[in-house]
């Protein structure tokens, strides 16, 4: 069994990139909700358990408490923020309001060096968020750094192996912080660093064929990374047990769909067939411009084509499919924050419920950085594993207005020149996603003193971490002057390019 550490998520923001940052120091862990029943954390036998941060006050009614079997393990335990607060209510120590409350940056002052926690006096500056504090130590721990206005920004007791942090080390605005979780996981918890593509692509494999047996799997690849590590990988457990199919919704992006076929079925000689729905899509499109309409309309097509394609396959067992972490960590948790619907996202091969196939899911453990790792490791092509995201209900949602094939091809022109010079200048990958949007607005134009008028062009180049929030990337003029000037030339119907610089919130990074 692998060394695995436990995260006990009490609603914190930041959970998950407690997690990413353990997981990048090679360390297997694990996100279960604080009120999972014991029996299904402790089967991991996890070395060790962080608790994260969280909205609640240990002394209200109803808070989120620390369950029994953690401290009766004996096993490491390092809480953060709300964790640590409920270590000390827990262990006979005071909890309280703090006469201010510390949202931001801070700087810490180490008191007690120990290893873990080194890392901290070099570089002091953590991230605070919290409105409690802890006033008084349990029995048995010690202070081990202050801040202005926490007194015990962190504390422990080293022989129990406890330990508490009111500082979030899991984010970039604590640069000491990927370092202390990495020495927890590591020197506290003793976990050894084997968390690596290579060894997960070995167990996947593994558990593939033995899950499979001689039975028969089908895939939806859609270009994008997810599906393609699922597909690599069972292909590689099973090889022609697999059937892959790529259904061009005529939404995709320039060369994509042969792209597709050429990585797949061309250079790793997987069994895939290659179905050209576009009229379909199209004519089930036509005239629409609503946008939830467009995705509704898009998904359910999109179920229909791939269970008819799935049909003439004859016998099939499994679906594989591209889960990620995420995914699976949300739907377990499905009273978090944000579930206001903002728009119907659509997964182009997600599941036809109908078919009733037994689920493959490969990736569900991994973070989709993680995913991309092991895309690599595989061996697929730079292009597929670093593509950006890109939404399932595709093209439909970024022509705005009615979707035609004339409008779409207009746009496939624009966004190709767009992602070309954002290549060319090295920022196809500091850029998290790029891309053109056409309006349905037509503006005035002059050339080669000819009256035009034509349709508009916005491009929408963002950075972000988590695509929850963005910015808008602050892009050299003269490139987007380029940009601008070779897409009025080369595609015919637009005369005018317009640069999107709002954030998220308040836009949406898509503009459907
Ligand atoms: P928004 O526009 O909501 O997008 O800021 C956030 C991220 O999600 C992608 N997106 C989708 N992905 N199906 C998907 O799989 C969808 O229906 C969908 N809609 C938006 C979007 O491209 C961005 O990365």
């Amino acid at each position: 069994m692998r060394d695995t550490l436990v995260i006990l998520d009490y609603g914190s923001q930041t959970t998950q990139l407690i997690a990413r940052r353990i997981r990048e120091s090679q360390v297997y862990c694990e996100l279960f909700p604080w009120n999972t029943p014991a029996e299904r954390v402790m089967a991991l036998r996890p070395r060790g358990f962080v608790l994260s941060g969280g909205p609640a006050s240990v002394y209200e009614p109803g808070a989120p408490t620390l369950p029994a079997y953690v401290l009766e393990s004996g096993r490491p335990v390092l809480g953060i923020c709300y964790g640590m607060q409920l270590l000390a209510h827990a262990l006979g120590g005071r909890v309280g309001r703090a006469p201010q409350r510390e949202y931001g940056p801070a700087r810490v002052e180490l008191i007690h060096p120990l290893s873990f926690l080194i890392p901290l006096q070099a570089q002091p500056q953590v991230w605070m968020s919290h409105g409690d504090r802890v006033e008084e130590l349990p029995p048995g721990f010690i202070v081990l750094a202050r801040s202005l206005n926490s007194p015990v920004a962190a504390m422990g007791d080293p022989d129990r192996h406890l330990y508490g942090v009111q500082f979030h080390p899991e984010v970039v605005h604590t640069p000491a912080g990927r370092e202390i979780l990495r020495r927890f996981a590591t020197e506290v918890c003793g976990c050894a660093p084997t968390w690596t593509p290579a060894a997960f692509i070995e167990e996947a494999i593994a558990s593939i064929r033995e899950q499979v047996g001689d039975g028969r799997v089908l895939c939806a690849l859609s270009g994008g990374v997810d599906s393609a590590v699922t597909a690599t990988l069972v292909h590689r457990a099973i090889g022609d047990q697999l059937t892959c199919v790529f259904v061009n919704t005529g939404l995709m992006r320039r060369g994509e769909p042969e792209q597709v076929v050429r990585t797949f079925r061309d250079r790793l000689g997987m069994p895939l067939v290659a179905v050209d729905a576009t009229e379909e899509f199209l004519a089930a499109l036509e005239g629409v411009t609503d946008p939830e309409e467009k995705r509704r309309i898009v998904g359910e097509k999109f179920i229909r084509v791939f269970e008819r394609e799935a049909e003439k396959l004859g016998r099939v067992d499994f679906l594989a499919q591209g889960t990620l972490y995420p995914d699976v960590i949300e739907s377990a948790a499905p009273d978090r924050p944000g579930a206001r619907r903002i728009k119907t996202h659509h997964n182009v091969g997600g599941l036809p419920e109908r078919m009733r196939l037994r689920l493959i899911e490969p990736l569900r453990y991994l973070f989709k950085d993680e995913a991309r790792a092991v895309g690599e490791a595989l061996g697929l092509p730079p292009e597929v594993v670093w593509r950006q995201p890109f939404p399932g209900p595709g093209l439909a949602v970024r022509v705005v207005g009615a979707v035609t094939w004339e409008r779409l091809e207009r746009l496939r022109a624009a966004d190709a020149i767009l992602l070309e010079e954002l290549d060319r200048a090295g920022l196809l990958r500091t850029t998290q996603q790029a891309f053109a949007v056409l309006l349905p607005v037509r503006s005035v134009g002059v050339m080669g003193d000819c009256r035009t008028y034509e349709e508009v062009i916005a491009l929408r180049v963002v950075t972000t971490e988590d695509f929850m929030t963005a910015d808008w990337a602050r892009l050299d003029p003269d490139l987007l002057a380029r940009i601008s000037n070779r897409i009025v030339n080369e595609v015919a119907g637009v005369n005018r390019v317009v640069y999107d610089i709002t954030s998220k919130p308040p836009a949406t990074i898509e503009w459907e």
